[in-house]
């Protein structure tokens, strides 16, 4: 099977990343995420995924087909800033398709929990710990292909390679 992760700069927070790419901004404009949850869906018929922020999802779901689940990655340490009460500590991730995960297989949960990462040189760089929830809940197999289509630190494709490596070892996360 082949799978898809979309991590872009999440609508609106494209200036977070105008010193890493040129047309960054273009994520401002909703349009740019309608056109990649489109071709997610044509490119990735087997499975994908699509993180965002919670204060967006009222505006992106309704471009997913009927079919996505929403999942959460909640975050015991986060940023909390002054005067935003409650803070925003969790992050849905979109989620279409994926291998169908039999009785054999241990049930996944559809949230996360890990603290954000600090000190990676960019904004929205994703734990480990994610990483690999996230290839469960694809239901991911050492002989699947995963396309990191943002890849910015580029921990999520070294997380596959490890995941990879390792087969069932990871089926308990
Ligand atoms: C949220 S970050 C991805 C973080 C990554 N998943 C990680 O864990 O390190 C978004 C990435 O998209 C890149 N980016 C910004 N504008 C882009 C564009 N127009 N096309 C492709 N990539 C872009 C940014 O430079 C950044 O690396």
């Amino acid at each position: 099977m082949r799978f898809a992760y979309a991590d872009p700069p999440y609508l609106g927070c494209g200036r977070l990343y105008i010193d890493h790419h040129d047309e960054a901004m273009i994520w401002d404009d909703p349009e740019t995420h309608r056109d990649l949850i489109e071709s997610l869906s044509e490119d990735y018929p087997d499975g994908w995924a699509y993180s965002l922020t919670s204060t967006t999802l009222q505006t992106i779901l309704p471009m997913c087909p009927p079919d996505v689940r929403v999942m959460a990655w909640v975050k015991p340490f986060a940023s909390f800033k002054p005067n935003v009460n409650p803070a925003y500590a969790w992050e849905p991730v979109i989620v279409r398709g994926g291998r169908k995960r039999g009785r054999e297989i241990p049930t996944v949960s559809d949230f996360v929990s890990a603290n954000i990462t600090l000190k990676k040189g960019l904004t929205g760089a994703k734990p480990e710990r994610f990483c690999y929830w996230l290839f469960e809940v694809l239901g991911a197999e050492a002989g699947d292909d995963l396309v990191d289509l943002f890849p910015g630190t580029g921990i999520v494709g070294r997380c596959w390679d490890h995941f990879r490596s390792q087969g069932d070892l990871f089926k308990a996360i």
